[in-house]
């Protein structure tokens, strides 16, 4: 009898509990395994008038009200795009002082950038937002991609370059990294937001095509193909509106011809019309006025809101859109049920970082491969410059970072040699330093020079304002503290020589026919250190690329050779149009001192023939390319091969060659790789402003292949009929 009355006695209790369980079926908006636009409605139509206002504005510097009486969270977001920012006292600009939110530091995203490697954007990503839920966030506020056009801009160091591709197809990896992890990247500043000079008031002129072929793809790219949650408004006027609250840019382009159905936060303190915020498509109002509870009602999507919402100058279905975005993110991040564990400066974090640093270190110059150093063959190392010693990620504005560490370059040099050599450090030059101390302190370098074996200099800008800084612009393209003649001085010695360049930007090189090794290493973030000295001693192999042109002179950059930057203060007109960059400088016949997608290696890879599988084809037809590239140098190494297209005849001016296609291979002494690209006709086109839409003209192409911008190793022409 037994054997029958126990299983069936299970059987029933499990019965009556599924009823009951079912019979307290959780809301739908709670319920995890619902899709989230049921959710989404499902709490739209419980939630109050208040209540939805609420959700749209700042009520704290760094956050905004969920739902208390729902018990839905709040939106907590961080800057920057490099790590978390320090807290913030709740209703101001102060750092809290905490103990508990010291965190990564990784490289700034112009490092990211010259890895060229999209598997390591993604990794970067995925790390950051692992340590964003670590700290409760949903919101980081990144990947900046605004396009540089100018080097004077303070900012390029958050920024991914000079080349629309490059830079979209590194911000989409980076945020389906962040988005792995159910946090939010906001990708910004939406849109030609591409100085610090007057960037609040300054009104941004630029015409269509070029909007559509420079400014554009990147954001257009972390929406139709990122799949971005959210994006921030820029702070400048675009054809004389504000970017927080721009009916074109958010309305007719974002929102309908692209179709986001994001978040649009406004850059903090970027909002200025409470009737443009409502109508012209702004979701999420930050940082427009702190101090104290009552500042935040005054936010324009605040109480302002609420009267026009009583009144009914403002219709409810207006609000219920900006709300479903706002909703829509909480139940993709918080709400979700899906965010991974966090994590917070492990060592999987910081080894992460350093991966990403090592990569993006771009070997500029290596005459006579001095490069990597052979300790055995050295006694004493001497180390000069302040940045071999100064810390960088914890400044330069928002995107500052409460680093738990960094590791600085004259730290990561001496912990890789260890006991076998000599490695004494001589400041050469001080960020503060009088010129007269500065007149000492070169002559002290040089004659320390005389004592070593090899020099590492360690200098080039800082995130001080006017170098590599938030809100303001350089005010020169030289370097900053009389380096210029300090690294003259020690070529003068006649001693191996090896610069280091720590620089979100290019600057001028009166000195380069004198030094025998560049390394451009950017902001590295917290194992910057380690990254370089791997990098110096051979441990690891560079393969970053530039992601924009060095310039050899200010007078170079058309926007500057056209005076048009940074504009009279009120307008900044983009007079060179698409003619960004290396398109600037190859329609001109100008030689740059370092190309756009340059970088040594210490191997050396060999090209094969480029192959296309149709020599015409139609715009409906793709176009395959192919090519082989082999590791004949005796060092494993990575390459990045290049795709250019070239259009032969256009009837519109076209730039001689235009980056559409790039894949990182890694290879191993005397290994081949094949690397083929599939273009389509979105490959060929440009953007018609005549008939508003992108064109592929039929007539003759060239694509080629290279190992830079300048160093084309291959063509093959076809015809697009
Ligand atoms: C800053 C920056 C923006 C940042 C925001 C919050 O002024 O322009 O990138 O995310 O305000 O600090």
């Amino acid at each position: 009898m037994n054997d029958i009355v126990k299983p069936f006695t299970v059987i029933a209790v499990s019965c009556f509990l599924a009823f009951i369980g079912k019979a307290q079926t959780v809301p739908v908006y709670q319920d995890m395994s619902a899709p989230v636009e049921d959710r989404v409605e499902d709490a739209l139509s419980r939630m109050t008038l208040e209540e939805k206002v609420a959700l749209l504005h700042a009520d704290r510097s760094y956050g905004a009200a969920g739902v208390p009486r729902l018990g839905i969270p709040e939106n907590d977001l961080t800057d920057g795009p490099s790590g978390m920012r320090p807290e913030m006292v709740w209703q101001t600009w102060a750092h809290a002082g905490m103990s508990s939110d010291s965190c990564t530091a990784y490289p700034a995203l112009v490092c990211l950038a010259a890895t060229w490697n999209p598997d390591l954007g993604y990794l970067f990503g995925r790390s950051y937002g692992r340590e964003a839920v670590y700290r409760s966030k949903n919101m980081i506020l990144g990947p900046g991609v605004n396009i540089f056009r100018t080097p004077m801009n303070g900012r390029n160091f958050e920024y991914m370059g000079e080349d629309p591709y490059l830079t979209s197809e590194m911000a989409v990896s980076y945020i389906k990294g962040v988005q792995s992890d159910h946090v939010a990247a906001c990708v910004k500043h939406f849109a030609v937001n591409n100085q610090e000079t007057g960037r609040t008031t300054i009104n941004t002129v630029v015409d269509e095509r070029t909007l559509h072929e420079i400014y554009f793809p990147a954001f257009k790219t972390a929406v139709q193909e990122g799949g971005v949650w959210a994006i921030m408004g820029a702070y400048n006027k675009f054809d004389g509106q504000h970017c927080c609250h721009n009916r074109y840019l958010l309305k007719d382009v974002l929102k309908g011809q692209w179709g986001f159905d994001g978040v649009v936060v406004s850059d903090f303190g970027g909002t200025h019309d409470t009737k443009e915020a409502v109508e012209n498509g702004l979701d999420l109002e930050m940082g427009t006025d702190l101090g104290s509870v009552e500042a935040f009602r005054r936010y324009k999507l605040a109480d302002p809101y609420l009267e026009m919402l009583r009144s009914g100058e403002a219709s409810m279905e207006e609000l219920d859109d900006k709300v479903r975005r706002v909703l829509r993110m909480l139940f993709r991040t918080k709400m979700s049920g899906r965010q991974p564990w966090g994590l917070l400066a492990s060592e999987t974090n910081m080894a992460e970082s350093r991966r990403i640093a090592e990569e993006g270190i771009v070997l500029l110059k290596n005459d006579a491969d001095i490069l990597p150093l052979n300790l055995s063959d050295m006694s004493r190392i001497l180390v000069v410059g302040e940045n071999a010693c100064r810390i960088m990620s914890r400044s330069g504005g928002s995107s500052e970072v409460k680093s738990k560490y960094e590791i600085v370059p004259l730290e990561g040099i001496r912990t890789r040699v260890k006991d076998s050599v000599d490695v004494i450090w001589q400041p050469g030059y001080m960020s503060d330093a009088t010129p007269e101390k500065v007149d000492s302190l070169r002559k002290e370098a040089i004659m320390a020079a005389h004592d070593a074996d090899v020099v590492i200099y360690v200098g080039g800008l800082n995130k001080e304002p006017g170098q590599d800084c938030e809100g303001v612009d350089r005010q020169s393209f030289n370097l900053p503290y009389m380096q210029d003649e300090l690294i003259s001085g020690l070529a003068a010695t006649g001693k191996e020589l090896v610069l280091v360049m720590i620089s979100g930007n290019s600057y001028a090189m009166p000195w380069i026919n004198d030094v025998h090794a560049l390394v451009q290493a950017w902001y590295g973030g917290s194992e910057a250190g380690s990254a370089i000295a791997a990098v110096l001693f051979g441990d690891v192999n560079p393969s970053g690329k530039l992601p924009f042109s060095f310039h050899k002179s200010i007078g170079d950059c058309g926007a500057n050779a056209l005076g048009a930057y940074p504009g009279d203060g009120k307008k900044v007109e983009y007079s060179e149009g698409i003619f960004v960059g290396y398109r600037w400088l190859e329609k001109k016949g100008i030689e740059p001192r370092f190309a756009f997608g340059h970088g040594l290696s210490y191997t050396d890879f060999k090209y094969g023939k480029v192959r296309i599988d149709h020599k015409r084809i139609s715009a409906d037809d793709s176009l395959t390319v192919s090519v082989s590239v082999t590791n004949s140098g005796n060092l494993p190494g990575a390459e990045v091969v290049q795709l250019y297209i070239g259009d032969k005849v256009s009837s519109l001016p076209r730039p001689v060659k235009e980056l559409k296609g790039f894949r990182k291979v890694f290879l191993a002494p005397g290994q081949t790789a094949e690397v083929s690209f599939v273009l389509h006709k979105d490959a060929f086109s440009f953007y018609d402003p005549g008939v508003h839409r992108w064109v592929a003209e039929p007539g003759g192409f060239s694509v080629m292949i290279g190992s830079s911008s300048s160093d084309i190793r291959g063509r093959a022409d076809f015809v697009l009929e």
